[in-house]
């Protein structure tokens, strides 16, 4: 069945009436990425590195994140539950967990989980995850949160050295747009 946005939102809408946990609405995503062809025609073949807002409310956002080629996005949290359901490429997360008593929140790594096409991955409220696209392709990944993605307060990590400060919306978008400078340089 062709994928349909209207229909996918309400689905997630339904979920997470039934159930505010990310249980439900992992569910709808698993089934929308079980037929990653579907989802490409529903959402347009990925052509740039980018952010797709599909959806935004208080208690749900829905994001189509197009990660460009080998780009890498430094450690953040999101102070709510995810799902990352993968239409196309790959993305390699590494989860990290602050250091017990460090000061300026400094991170270690804790674990990591490589994602192909068609998982759908449920990231917990309190997770710490860094995103690596580790392929020479763009890859596409319906990203849904159980809140208002872009309204909380959230922290980030220095990629360099590790430590907490504020996120800043304006410096992920502008990651986005370099993957997309150096994609386009390497063309030339
Ligand atoms: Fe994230």
């Amino acid at each position: 069945m062709r994928f349909d946005l209207d229909r996918f939102i309400a689905d997630c809408r339904l979920a997470l009436a039934e159930d505010q946990s990310h249980k439900s609405v992992r569910e709808v995503v698993a089934r929308v990425v079980a037929d990653p062809a579907s989802v490409l025609k529903g959402l347009g073949e990925p052509r740039r590195a980018e952010v797709q807002k599909l959806y935004h409310s208080e208690d749900l956002t829905i994001l189509n994140v197009i990660w460009g080629p080998r780009m890498t996005i430094m450690p953040h949290n999101h102070q709510m539950w995810a799902v990352i359901g993968v239409y196309t490429g790959r993305e390699d997360n590494i989860f990290w967990r602050r250091i017990p008593g460090s000061e300026n929140g400094k991170v270690e790594a804790a674990g990591a989980r490589a994602l192909c096409e068609k998982d759908a991955e449920p990231l917990g409220r309190n997770i710490i995850h860094s995103v690596t696209n580790p392929i020479s392709r763009l890859t596409g990944a319906i990203h849904v949160y159980g809140g208002d993605f872009f309204g909380a307060e959230r922290s980030e990590w220095d990629p360099e050295t590790l430590l907490e400060q504020r996120y800043d919306v304006e410096k992920t978008v502008r990651l986005f747009e370099e993957a997309n400078a150096v994609h386009a340089s390497a063309k030339v």
